[in-house]
């Protein structure tokens, strides 16, 4: 016999038929009349199969008895109508196997809730528990969501590289890729003879912050594309909201201006929500009911809006009017901070918001530059609960202007001669943005932690497994 999910079985498996499950014991619960009642959980979805077993089973007393929560089984037998309301259908079993045990003295995942904070130091485990499994559901259901958004579109699907050399965001959070040996570094007898920024065999290379230099190289010569991959960043910043390493989403289209942009942004983000409520509804209602009860009705909110298109300079305007104590002062020029971030989409617009045309000495060098010489056409995607959750741009497409800009940004051309070249050759108006995977998941999930909305987080004080 074949083995069949549980996410099957409850939803199809018709009262009659003989199958096979296996999975992981989430509860045992002996009854006075001899039966045993196991909840079976596979992963395949939220809730469990409700497993009855009599006494006449082969091995009861020996091994039915002695199963607890995190042993694994096999177990064959018929399914019946379920005489419950939780479930359509139970198995009544009549042969089951213990694959594993699970010494209930040492398992760390008992029936009761465990907080986050624990969670996060059983990496290994946390899958096991509902929100964890419902969590890793969406995530994929997200990541098939997005490929499918673009393909349909006829986007590319560019895979960009993870060692670089060059830095695209400017704001040297690199981590420096070194073939130096190991024993050596520690000791600190490397120092002396080597140059720590220039080991990737000979060159200074580090792991990648942005895919979308070399994904601007595929969308001047094939058309639109996208990456979606591992990126890095070697920022000290123990927040809820940031990771050392983070999964990015980065389309880039040739032909395409600001406006053009913004609408891809929000008819993507639209687009993946209605997929999760779609495809998840089961574990979108379990974050609903469990980690934040008005997450439903927020992204349902955020459906029926389009999103605001704000100027940076209407943004810091609408700050400065709020009467607000700001931690971080408000003036034009200044960086918006998430607590500015936030009152802006939660607060005074209550929906998402496009902020576009900053202050060019805030932005990247690769952003065009605006007619008042004073902004460029940067766009950053702001949503309730999670603040920035895209940044992108129009591209600067002038060769001139980009020069001036690199020189601005303290750049060498001759190390982007390569980027530099597209604007010699055949430039296009062109532009793209990042979305960042964690920060989706967060919107999506009413998680409040990012460190939780990815299997093995990667941050200053986490690298363990
Ligand atoms: O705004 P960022 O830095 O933009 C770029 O990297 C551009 N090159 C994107 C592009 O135009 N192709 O990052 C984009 C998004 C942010 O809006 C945020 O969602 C996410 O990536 N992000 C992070 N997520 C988790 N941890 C971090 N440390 C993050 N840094 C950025
Ligand atoms: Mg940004």
């Amino acid at each position: 016999l074949v083995r069949q999910t549980v996410k099957t079985l409850l939803h199809e498996g018709q009262p009659g038929a003989t199958v096979t499950v296996a999975g992981w014991v989430r509860t045992r619960r002996d009854s006075k009349q001899g039966f045993s009642f196991i909840e079976l959980n596979d992963g395949s979805c939220m809730a469990n199969l409700q497993l009855v077993v009599d006494a006449g089973v082969p091995g009861f007393e020996s091994n039915v008895k002695r199963l607890t929560t995190g042993a694994s089984l096999k177990a064959t037998g018929e399914l019946k109508a379920s005489p419950g309301s939780k479930q359509r259908v139970e198995l009544h079993v009549s042969s089951l196997e213990v694959l594993g045990d699970a010494d209930s003295v040492k398992y760390p995942l008992q029936k009761k809730g465990h907080s986050f904070e624990f969670l996060r130091e059983i990496a290994h485990l946390r899958p096991r528990t509902n929100t964890f499994g419902a969590i890793a559901r969406v995530r994929n259901c997200v990541s098939f969501s997005i490929h499918r958004f673009f393909q349909e579109r006829g986007f590319l699907y560019v895979h960009a590289p993870i060692i670089t050399t060059s830095d695209c965001e400017g704001a040297g959070e690199m981590f420096q890729v070194t073939t130096l040996p190991l024993d050596k570094l520690a000791a600190g007898t490397a120092t002396k003879s080597v140059n720590y920024g220039h080991d990737f065999f000979g060159k200074k290379a580090s792991l990648t912050v942005s895919g979308q230099l070399e994904g601007e190289i595929y969308a001047t010569a094939v058309g639109p594309v996208y990456t979606f991959g591992p990126t890095f960043r070697a920022e000290n910043s123990n927040t809820p909201r940031h990771l050392a390493e983070f999964w990015m989403i980065e389309p880039e289209i040739p032909f395409y201006e600001l406006a053009d942009n913004m609408q891809l942004a929000e008819d993507f983000i639209k687009t993946i929500i209605r997929d999760a409520l779609a495809q998840c509804a089961e574990d979108m209602a379990f974050f609903n009911e469990r980690i934040d009860k008005t997450i439903l009705e927020t992204l349902n909110h955020i459906l029926a809006h389009e999103f605001k298109r704000v100027t940076y300079t209407e943004a810091v305007e609408i700050l400065l009017a709020s009467g607000k104590e700001w931690e971080y002062p408000v003036s034009w020029g200044a960086n918006l901070q998430a607590e500015h971030e936030r009152y802006l989409t939660e607060q005074h617009f209550k929906q998402p918001i496009i902020v576009y045309d900053y202050p060019r000495t805030l932005k990247p060098f690769y952003m065009k530059c605006n007619a008042d010489g004073k902004t460029v056409r940067a766009m950053d995607v702001l949503v309730p609960r999670v603040g920035e959750i895209i940044g992108g741009s129009q591209r600067e497409e002038d060769l001139d202007v980009l020069l001036t800009r690199m020189q601005e940004c303290d750049l060498n051309p001759e190390e982007y001669w390569w980027y530099v070249d597209l604007r010699r050759f055949g430039t296009v108006p062109h532009a793209g943005f990042g979305l960042g995977l964690e920060r989706m998941i967060l919107l999506l999930t009413g998680m409040q932690n990012i460190r939780d909305v990815i299997p093995f987080p990667r941050t200053p004080k986490n690298a363990e497994f």
